[in-house]
């Protein structure tokens, strides 16, 4: 059998080193060794965006981008989905396993029990500007829950860490409601523990004067198929924010929401709003051709296509196109549709996208399932935080109980000034106060 090493030679010195490669890997760390004197420093990797380094062990999701699977704790995606309702995902994806039927009707009933927003976050929330974006609103909000449960600090202890997360699965639609109704200028709906994860989120969204609200079967177990489409994505760009935030130990609420942050941005989760302004700017079927044109010609990017990771169809996007048809079946068809699907074929025929392997991700067309449902672009990337806080979640848990992780620090390779003489006000040249 062949050797798991990787042997190096320095031609600086003409010295060996083996090193192992475990699972395809090698340590950053190993190469430290490798120097030209004993006062180097010592070899690094340079991995701007992480191309390629792994930053941690995780028995999370496995994506296969060259093949397009998608597989939480060992489950196709397309099974999920298609099996169960979100807060099951949610628990597999948070405790390793699905749960059997007793543990699935406490966990429901517990997440259910946190909903409820204290009255002092939904005042917090009520002197946003009338026209704060949604998404901005809820990181702010999420934040502004480590003023409510100051406990929270406590990362160590287990039985507080699970409280906050069950808090944070449980508030975080109540929050995206209420930033939504914000932006309508309606009052705040308090949630209806008779309803589920989806119809309740739905209640907080839509309910006006009728007593009880009723939510469409069809349209809540779509969100809910949303919902567990977008549960995690292994180490994208917001779970590497999670991660880091969290190795300083701050709180999850403060963690949570500059993994939000993250998320959005227009390259991460606010693709889906951005794919909505595409469409609206290509306007029909026939101007498809001429805008993938100036894309090609480095006139922007087709927003909702291409992958870090899926250099194949993305998985998602595949069961987004299916459960476009079952929205649409109550909402009519969202003529944008039309658009998306020409945009698609052509692309998919094009060599420049060929050539990339680029192709619809989950951002594509789930923004077009959202605006049939009723929902403003706004809204679209607040609708992915819901989920994506149990994946969130479920990396900060690994990451705390890993004796491998500590504070995420990286290392820089400095190219300023060598240290310099000290210029006294009146000896200074002028410099432009630029930003680029
Ligand atoms: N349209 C046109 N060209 C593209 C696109 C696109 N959407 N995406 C990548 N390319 C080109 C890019 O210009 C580059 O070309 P060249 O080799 O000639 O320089 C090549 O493909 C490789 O792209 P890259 O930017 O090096 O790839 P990346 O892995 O750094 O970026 C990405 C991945 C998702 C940020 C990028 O594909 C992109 O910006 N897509 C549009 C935004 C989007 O849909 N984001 C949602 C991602 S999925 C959900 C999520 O993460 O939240």
């Amino acid at each position: 059998m062949a050797q798991e090493t990787l042997t190096i030679t320095d031609n600086r010195t003409q010295q060996t080193y083996t090193l192992p490669i475990d699972k395809g890997t090698v340590r950053a760390m190993d190469l430290r060794q490798i120097k030209t004197s004993p006062e180097d420093f010592g070899l690094m990797t340079y991995d701007p965006a992480f191309m390629n380094t792994a930053s941690c062990r995780s028995n999370i999701t496995f994506i296969d981008g060259d093949r397009g699977i998608l597989r939480y704790r060992g489950y196709p995606i397309e099974v999920l989905a298609e099996q169960c309702t979100f807060l099951e995902v949610a628990y597999l994806i948070l405790f390793g396993d699905l749960p059997n039927e007793v543990e699935l009707k406490t966990w429901v009933k517990e997440i259910t029990h946190h909903t409820m927003l204290h009255e002092s976050t939904k005042k917090f929330m009520e002197h946003f500007r009338y026209d704060a974006h949604p998404m901005a609103m809820l990181v702010s909000t999420v934040a502004a829950l480590s003023t409510i449960y100051p406990e929270a600090r406590d990362i160590h202890d287990p039985d507080n860490r699970l409280l906050q997360i069950k808090r944070l699965i449980g508030k975080m639609p109540s929050i995206a409601a209420m930033s939504y109704r914000h932006s309508l200028g309606f009052p705040y709906v308090y949630p209806d523990n008779d309803l589920n994860y989806s119809e309740n989120f739905m209640n907080m969204l839509w309910k006006m004067v009728e007593p009880k609200y009723v939510a469409n079967s069809v349209l809540a177990r779509a969100l809910d198929i949303l919902f567990i489409l977008h549960a995690d994505h292994e180490q994208n760009c917001s779970a590497n924010v999670m991660r880091s935030v969290g190795s300083a130990q701050a709180d999850p609420y403060l963690t949570t929401a500059a993994a939000a942050g993250a998320l959005s941005g227009p390259l991460h989760g606010g693709a889906n709003e951005e794919v909505l302004k595409m469409l609206d700017e290509i306007g029909s079927k026939e101007n498809v051709p001429a805008y993938i044109k100036r894309t090609k010609e480095g006139h922007g990017k087709l927003m909702g296509f291409g992958h870090r990771i899926y250099k194949n169809y993305d998985p998602r996007a595949t069961i987004i196109k299916w459960t476009a048809e079952q929205v649409f079946k109550v909402t009519g068809r969202n003529p944008k549709l039309d658009i998306a699907l020409e945009l698609e074929r052509i692309a998919l025929e094009d060599d420049y996208f060929i050539k990339r392997k680029l192709y619809p991700n989950v951002d594509f067309y789930s923004g077009i399932i959202y605006q049939a449902m009723g929902f403003k672009p706004e809204m679209f990337t607040v609708l992915f935080a819901i989920p994506r806080t149990v994946g969130w979640l479920a990396q900060w848990q690994e990451m705390l109980a890993d004796t491998d992780q500590k504070i995420a620090r990286p290392r820089q390779i400095y190219t300023g000034h060598e240290v310099r003489e000290f210029l006294p006000m009146g000896k200074r040249a002028p410099v432009a106060a630029t930003a680029g």
